[in-house]
């Protein structure tokens, strides 16, 4: 097989530090350390382009002091421009913004990767695929919300199945070789389906934080996504 080819046959499992005890953060990261996750999943809430806040950079850099796996950064804020140095510094090796918060998406597109780091662009539920088609081929990840942005603990948005298969087609289409990832309300009930349906990246809070064996349910996860 191509080796870009077996390289998109990896299935990666992010944990969302969003859903862990940020009591023992510590604790929490190093249990990720030692899992069978493949990245840190961060979320960035502004309290404007979602609403809700979440936590900023001194906390991004407490969290990579003590990580040893991929930095997934998602950013939920406006105008992510003013930023994208202070998020590469802080450690993040992903950086993805959302479609709906960037006027300029190229651009802001290209600074990501001109730092160095890979570039997503995350769409809302309601936001078609189709607005893709013109960026798909400078993008590494797009990461499709599987609940409206904001929350962790919400359930699973049915449509997102379809919106994978299209999402599949345009990257086949134009052979892109940016990643799918989704994000909200994944379980070990729908991430086989979505892993069937052309999904490379999962990322999972609740499901695996508020789990009693948090090692035995990445793994798991795991399992069932490479099926
Ligand atoms: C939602 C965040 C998600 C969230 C997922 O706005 O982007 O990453 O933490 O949490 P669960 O898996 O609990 O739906
Ligand atoms: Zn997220």
């Amino acid at each position: 097989m191509h080796k870009q080819q077996s390289e998109k046959m990896n299935k990666f499992i992010a944990p969302s530090l969003l859903a862990a005890d940020f009591g023992n953060l510590q604790r929490d990261i190093e249990m990720i350390n030692k899992s069978e996750a493949d990245w840190f999943h961060i979320d960035v809430m502004d309290g404007v382009f979602v609403p809700n806040i979440s936590f900023g950079m001194p906390v991004i850099k407490a969290i990579k002091k003590h990580a040893k796996k991929t930095m997934d950064v998602h950013l939920m804020i406006v105008d992510p421009d003013r930023f994208i140095e202070d998020f590469k510094n802080v450690g993040a090796d992903i950086l993805t913004v959302h479609y709906e918060a960037c006027p300029h998406l190229h651009r802001t597109v290209q600074a990501i990767k001109a730092l160095g780091m890979k570039a997503g662009v995350s769409l809302n539920p309601h936001t078609p695929i189709a607005v893709l088609e013109d960026i798909i081929t400078d993008l590494d990840l797009v990461l499709l919300m599987s609940v409206n942005p904001g929350f962790g603990g919400q359930s699973f948005i049915e449509n997102t199945y379809k919106k994978v298969e299209q999402l599949k087609a345009l990257i086949e289409f134009s052979s892109s070789n940016a990643l799918i990832e989704v994000d909200g309300g994944v379980t070990d009930e729908n991430i086989e389906k979505l892993s069937n349906a052309g999904v490379d990246a999962f990322v999972a809070g609740n499901f695996i934080f508020k789990s009693k064996n948090p090692l035995k349910t990445i793994s798991n996860l795991k399992k069932l996504a490479i099926g």
